[in-house]
């Protein structure tokens, strides 16, 4: 395991002292007002102490628009970001760095979270039902081209608050299905301005919400995770692929952006977001994560062909919190099972 535990210095992002990645997972614990609380701080420093070399923390909420999800954590408010100091500070005394993930949840939000219509690139309702409350999905608003700076300045502000609570970095998600994956998902996205139809028009939405925080923060701290390629169901791609990827990523590049985590949710990786680094990699010189339930093994290999630059691990790191030194040592690691989802450990 060499390449693993080697720092990773690349002057787009900021410094990491290990290719290790914890994902951004949900954990549904913040408290009432939707503040991190010390069983978060705890959890994340546990991770830190481990030897994780960069975590995301769960999807954090923009705004009270975006919710879908019952006690995800917010970075909405001041008071928000106040919270989230104990949890940066507790990693950063572990050596760790830390990102918050910034989520608006678009049309998979819900009226009960948001107290209105969700909004989304689409007038359409995601089919099924939201798991936090077992209802369908609502029909959502479509967001007017004169709305979309205003949703940019939700992400700007949460980012400005999150750098200003002490994260080394922020993350867009931009993938899984959420708002901006509304808009690059052409099976989603059925407009006809100039946010929809072509590919130029679907990146639309993602570029100009980078163009707008990397104004207002510095582009080496600043992430976007995408999912061009997933399995939900059957295999789901971006329609375009290869033109979508052509347009975007250097793009995203030139905008500043400093790291892409290229997710494929819990899909087998070498099918799907694998392919994808290996698309992605000629067109971005920023840090490039990703990952999905590797062993170790592969995780080393992956970053010896040089198309990823760390390597992201998720449920791995629920089960095992000490991850990173357990494959230091060659220790066996802990499955994860569903019941890991019950507690904070
Ligand atoms: C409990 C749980 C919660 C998750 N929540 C998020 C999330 O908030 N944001 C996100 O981008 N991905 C989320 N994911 C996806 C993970 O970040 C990761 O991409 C996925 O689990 C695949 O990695 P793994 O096979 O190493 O677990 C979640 C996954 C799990 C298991």
């Amino acid at each position: 395991m060499t390449k693993l535990f080697q720092p990773l210095e690349n002057p787009a992002f900021i410094p990491l002292r290990n290719r290790t990645v914890m994902s951004a997972m949900s954990r549904s614990f913040a408290d009432s007002e939707r503040c991190a609380t010390d069983d978060m701080a705890a959890y994340y420093t546990r991770r830190a102490e481990g030897g994780a070399g960069l975590i995301l923390t769960e999807g954090t909420l923009i705004h009270a628009s975006g919710d879908g999800w019952a006690n995800a954590p917010y970075i909405a408010e001041a008071k928000h970001a106040d919270a989230w100091r104990k949890v940066v500070d507790g990693v950063h005394a572990e050596g760790g760095a830390i990102a918050c993930q910034l989520w608006h949840m678009g049309r998979i939000s819900h009226e009960d979270f948001t107290g209105d219509a969700p909004v989304s690139s689409t007038s359409q309702a995601a089919a099924g039902v939201n798991r936090q409350n077992n209802k369908p999905y609502g029909t959502p608003r479509a967001l007017e081209a004169s709305e979309m700076p205003g949703i940019y300045g939700l992400f700007a502000d949460a980012a400005e608050r999150a750098l200003g609570a002490g994260f080394d970095a922020v993350e867009l998600h931009m993938g899984h299905g959420y708002l901006p994956d509304q808009f690059m998902d052409g099976q989603v996205n059925d407009r006809t301005d100039q946010y929809g139809g072509s590919v130029e028009n679907r990146c639309r939405f993602a570029l100009e919400l980078v163009e707008a925080v990397t104004k207002r923060v510095p582009g080496k701290q600043v992430m976007a995770r995408i999912s061009p390629s997933r399995m939900m169901g059957g295999l789901y791609e971006w329609p375009e692929l290869d033109e979508m990827i052509a347009h975007l990523i250097p793009a995203l590049g030139q905008l500043g952006l400093g790291a892409l985590d290229v997710s494929c949710a819990n899909s087998p990786y070498a099918e799907t977001a694998g392919r994808m680094v290996r698309k992605i990699r000629p067109l971005f010189d920023g840090v490039i994560v990703a990952g999905a339930s590797l062993s170790p093994q592969e995780a080393e290999a992956e970053l010896e062909s040089g198309f990823v630059d760390a390597i992201t691990w998720g449920r791995a790191f629920i089960a095992n919190p000490d991850l990173v030194r357990k494959i230091t040592h060659n220790e066996e690691l802990a499955a994860f099972d569903d019941t890991m989802r019950n507690t904070l450990v």
